[in-house]
């Protein structure tokens, strides 16, 4: 079997649906339900004994080493993190917890874990890492994609706190011989994202009449991916990957935010028309911009694609009307998700301007 971190979140919830609909090795899946965790995401899988959910911390050292006693997984794959980064600056430390000590803590009941393995079971056994582009730092217009060979230059508290955890999976292998993988992936969309991220919010803001709130002159650039090819290239990674390797992970879809928003407006418009028939763009709202806000993001994919043959099956417009679409059929996830603690944080994040 295979233990999951993180997987009652957005990305990590996908990839387990999409595992076991593909096979049927089970699935240890450890998550602490920050307010970023929803076991609705998972409903489907009530009273399938192939996933087997238990509530807890990357960061708590003896129930990690207890879990990996008891299921003996033959690979890790660790989503577990803070992931926004408006929280990030807001409030560091949580990042700074779960992020940077929780992977320490995970490392090192991995690797006793693994010290104590039978050779072929050592061999085969691997540690995957799911980390960010957010880690190079900003690109201007002109530069070049991020490859793998960048330098690290993160800029937030968040993408310091990824790039500190991706040093410590690094340092593990060259130090220790833990058969470690890293991806680092573009900006994920898709069923069960959190609405407090750019395109769920600007779904979920326009049905209900609300602003649509565009950082500074929205000209940043994201380079997005549909979350079921994130999915499928980290199965590609995590059997064929070369050891101690990190593969970039993107779809080549680089997108203004402004452009994003005008498209999920327009689908919006033929999907589910407001009923005063006036279009949702009418209701983009500039506010102030984020602290040090990145300004371009764009992931160079050739590596996984020329060494694994990894291909993502989305475009951006093939995906992003999917996902539109699923919101719309899936109201009550939405609502169930917005009616908590999401709504204090609306609160605090945007209560000057909206
Ligand atoms: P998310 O915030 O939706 O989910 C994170 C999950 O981790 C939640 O279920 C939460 O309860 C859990 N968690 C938090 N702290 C934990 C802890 N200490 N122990 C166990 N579980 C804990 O995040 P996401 O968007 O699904 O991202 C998953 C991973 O992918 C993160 O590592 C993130 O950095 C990375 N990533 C995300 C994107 C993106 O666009 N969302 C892109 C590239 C990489
Ligand atoms: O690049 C990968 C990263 O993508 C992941 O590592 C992070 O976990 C994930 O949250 C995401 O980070 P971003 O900051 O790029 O995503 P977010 O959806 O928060 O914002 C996308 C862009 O939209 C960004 O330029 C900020 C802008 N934005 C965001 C929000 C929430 C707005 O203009 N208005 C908003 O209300």
């Amino acid at each position: 079997m295979i233990l999951v971190t993180g997987a009652a979140g957005f990305i990590g919830s996908n990839f387990v649906l999409d595992w076991l609909a593909q096979s049927d090795e089970p699935v240890v899946n450890l998550d602490a339900l920050t307010y970023a965790g929803n076991l609705e995401n998972l409903a489907s899988l009530e009273g399938d004994t192939r996933h087997i959910f238990i509530k807890g911390s990357i960061d708590d050292f003896d129930l990690v080493a207890k879990l990996l006693a008891e299921y003996q997984p033959r690979a890790i794959i660790n989503f577990a993190a803070e992931s926004h980064v408006d929280r990030s600056i807001h409030g560091p430390e949580d990042f700074i917890q779960t992020n940077i000590v929780g992977t320490f803590h995970l490392l090192e009941a991995v690797r006793a874990y693994w010290n104590g393995l039978e050779d072929e079971a050592k061999a085969s056994f691997r540690f995957l890492h799911v980390s960010t582009d957010e880690v190079y730092g900003s690109l201007t217009k002109e530069d070049p994609a991020f490859a793998e060979t960048n330098r690290y230059e993160p800029n937030s508290p968040y993408s310091a706190s990824k790039a500190a955890s991706d040093h410590l999976v690094r340092a593990y292998h060259h130090t220790y011989g833990l058969p470690v993988l890293t991806t680092n992936c573009s900006n994920n969309y898709g069923p069960y994202h959190f609405p407090e991220k750019l395109i769920p919010l600007v779904i979920h803001n326009a049905l209900a009449g609300k602003p649509l709130p565009i950082y500074g002159d929205g000209q940043q650039i994201r380079d997005w991916l549909y979350v079921k090819d994130h999915c499928s290239a980290i199965r590609c990674v995590l059997e064929a990957g070369k050891l101690g390797e990190t593969y970039n992970i993107g779809g080549w879809n680089e997108k203004p935010n402004l452009d994003v928003v005008h498209t999920l407006c327009a689908i919006l418009d033929q999907l589910s028309p407001r009923a005063d028939k006036q279009p949702y763009k009418t209701q983009i709202t500039y506010v102030k911009d984020r602290p040090g806000h990145d300004r371009r993001y764009a992931i160079d994919a050739s590596k996984i694609e020329r060494e694994l043959g990894w291909k993502p099956a989305e475009t951006f417009e093939t995906g992003i009307q999917k996902t539109v679409q699923w919101y719309l059929d899936n109201q009550s996830w939405v609502n169930n998700v917005t009616s908590g603690a999401y709504q204090s944080w609306v609160g605090k994040q945007y209560c000057a301007e909206l």
